[in-house]
């Protein structure tokens, strides 16, 4: 997508070889108008799929993932991962690590919001090496839901997760591949 890499290329910082700062656009302020036209390019590749709701993962997933949502006229579930003493009934949960931040949590989500035989488009703002990916699947598989597809705003495709996700025969589609960071010079795959 042209204006998503037009977007990374002008205004997103290289920090080292490996991590890439968006907080210009995509996770902390956000660009709304670019986030629309995100929704719109998931929507186009994956109408065909009959999605039935689009998930991710709080908190940066969450503007992609309401567009694409808006555009396929699904709900919109935000897995979650801070517990919380409100969010009771039937829940679902697993473990994630963050191998970018050193950090693990547990990932949540109410059965009721992923109906068994649903078919799911996960959605997420990074790609790394496809923890939270493999999480989100877990659930919605847990649920008796369908991964049907997974949607990425980047990808870091010199990271683990593109190959994971094709191995288990995931439907992956990344907006922006970045094949290296090197010097501070993003290159596009
Ligand atoms: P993985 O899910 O693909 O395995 O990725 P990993 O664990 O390595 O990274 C998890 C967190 O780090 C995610 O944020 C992800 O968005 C973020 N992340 C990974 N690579 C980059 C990067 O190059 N730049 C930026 N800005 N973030 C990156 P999170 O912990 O879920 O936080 P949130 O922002 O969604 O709240």
């Amino acid at each position: 997508m042209k204006l998503l890499e037009q977007a990374i290329t002008e205004r997103g910082k290289v920090i080292g070889s490996d991590i890439l700062l968006v907080d210009t656009f995509l996770n902390h302020q956000v660009d709304v108008s670019l986030m629309q036209e995100i929704g719109k390019c998931f929507a186009e590749r994956f109408r065909a799929e009959k999605i039935d709701r689009v998930a991710t993962i709080e908190s940066s997933g969450i503007a992609p993932a309401a567009f694409t949502a808006l555009c396929l006229e699904v709900p919109l579930v935000i897995m979650k991962k801070q517990a919380s003493r409100i969010l009771t009934g039937d829940l679902l949960a697993t473990t994630v690590r963050s191998f970018t931040k050193g950090t693990q949590y547990d990932l949540t989500a109410k059965r009721d919001f992923l109906p068994s035989g649903d078919r799911v488009l996960f959605i997420d703002d990074f790609l790394a090496s496809g923890e939270a990916a493999f999480g989100a699947k877990k659930l919605i598989e847990s649920a008796g839901a369908v991964l049907a597809g997974v949607g990425i705003v980047i990808e870091k495709s010199f990271q683990s997760g593109p190959e994971r996700l094709e191995k288990e025969g995931i439907p992956l589609y990344s907006l922006a591949r970045i094949a290296s960071m090197e010097d501070g010079k993003i290159v596009f795959r």
